[in-house]
């Protein structure tokens, strides 16, 4: 996977004005908005280039925000202090070409989303993301997120335990 795409941060150079990821609601932010969200820095972007095409792949993005730790999933919560709300970063949108359905790729940038978060000089003990439907609410849960309490389709899960999915 690693040698076939290089995952790097959102430039100008990459092309995104084809990529479809069978939702037209990611499509649209991806091809339109993502690009306003990294300048008024409410978002980072990375991209997976095919290195051998130069074609986008796939992306995610991620935000810092935090979670209430009242809708943090027990039993999770009562090992945390007692401060209002949880550290985390969001994975706010991800998706992956049609074109490179079930190759791992889906996987292997969330895979690097955990890392980069998790190698972040700041300070954040969870990483959720925000499903855009119940096939990608299943897809996270595959990995071990777990649905906040008010919100099943929005899925947590504390980066202590996202490396260790990293280094089995
Ligand atoms: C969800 C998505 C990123 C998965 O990408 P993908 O490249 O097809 O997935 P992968 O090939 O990396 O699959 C990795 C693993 O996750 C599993 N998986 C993939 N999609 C899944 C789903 N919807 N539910 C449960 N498991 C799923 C696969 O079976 C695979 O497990 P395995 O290794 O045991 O076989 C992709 O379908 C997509 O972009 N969907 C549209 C946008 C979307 O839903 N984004 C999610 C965030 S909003």
């Amino acid at each position: 996977m690693s040698a076939r795409f290089a995952i790097e941060k959102l430039a100008m150079a990459h092309k995104r004005d084809d990529f479809t990821c069978g939702n037209n609601q990611i499509d649209s932010y991806f091809r339109e908005t993502v690009s306003q969200d990294v300048k008024r820095k409410y978002a980072t972007c990375f991209v997976a280039r095919e290195i051998a095409t130069d074609r986008v792949a796939g992306f995610y993005t991620l935000s810092s925000s935090n979670v209430p730790l009242t809708e943090v999933p027990e039993p999770l919560a009562k090992k945390l202090p007692r401060y209002p709300t949880v550290p985390a970063v969001l994975i706010g949108w991800l998706g992956r070409h049609s074109d490179y359905a079930g190759q791992g790729l889906g996987e292997a940038l969330l895979f690097d989303a955990i890392k980069t978060v998790a190698t972040a000089p700041i300070g954040a003990h969870a990483i959720f993301a925000d499903a855009i439907d119940d096939q990608a609410a299943a897809f996270y849960a595959a990995f071990g997120f777990a649905p906040l309490m008010r919100r099943p389709r929005t899925l947590y899960l504390p980066v202590a335990t996202a490396l260790r999915l990293l280094s089995p």
